[in-house]
């Protein structure tokens, strides 16, 4: 991205990370859903954030929908307004992740590029991508905002809608930290294997 700012300096604040690691109980870190509409990314990301904030660590979840209702309510659904939705998203989780408290992200992001270049931009930190995993034809019939058929219909009409698994493209993740499969895990068990993944990383801090 051409450079507009050239004349800023970054400026260092006097809170040190052990600060925000005894006040949030967590070490720095993105969790990044990724998978189809209708998959159950959001009702994970909001299940984690309730067990996280339950059990004494800070998470806020940064969903596709509501991201678009402010930040990014100027972009649509092409190729290159995608790329930039999870390029700001990137940004923010990365705020986040230096505030310490974990930005459970829950996105389509569909492009495996962008999903890379969002790991790249919120180094150092640890990012979880979990692939929420469900076959086309169950998210299909779940359909709980009926913008399948919605899609379906516009395609049919001639006047494609570019939705993701209808006439635009899904990249699954080739090696994702975490893989669930809602079509045969409870909410409940892909939670658990979230946590799982963040305790091994040594994450989540216990209790003080
Ligand atoms: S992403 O592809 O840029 O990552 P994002 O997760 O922000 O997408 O938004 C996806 C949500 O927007 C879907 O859950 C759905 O409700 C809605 N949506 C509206 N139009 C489309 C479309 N053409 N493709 C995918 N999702 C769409």
């Amino acid at each position: 991205m051409a450079e507009k700012s050239p004349n800023v300096v970054w400026h260092s604040g006097h809170v040190t990370p052990e600060n925000r690691r005894q006040l949030t109980r967590n070490a720095p870190a993105v969790v990044w859903l990724t998978g189809l509409s209708g998959c159950g990314k959001s009702t994970i990301a909001m299940a984690l954030e309730q067990s996280l904030i339950r059990s004494g660590h800070l998470a806020f979840v940064l969903d596709g929908d509501n991201v678009r209702h402010g930040l990014n309510g100027d972009l649509g659904f092409s190729v290159d307004d995608r790329t930039e939705n999870i390029r700001r998203v990137s940004e923010v989780a990365k705020l986040f992740a230096d505030a310490h408290v974990i930005p459970i992200c829950s996105f389509i992001s569909p492009y495996r590029a962008d999903r890379a270049n969002a790991r790249k931009r919120v180094l150092p930190h640890p990012f979880i991508e979990v692939f929420v995993d469900a076959p086309l034809h169950i998210c299909e019939q779940r359909d709980p905002k009926n913008l399948y058929k919605k899609a379906r219909a516009s395609a049919a009409a001639g006047k494609p809608m570019a939705f993701t698994g209808v006439d635009a493209p899904y990249e699954p993740p080739e090696n994702a930290e975490v893989r669930v499969e809602t079509n045969r895990q409870s909410v409940d068990q892909c939670v658990e294997a979230i946590l799982l993944a963040l305790r091994g990383r040594h994450i989540l801090l216990e209790s003080a």
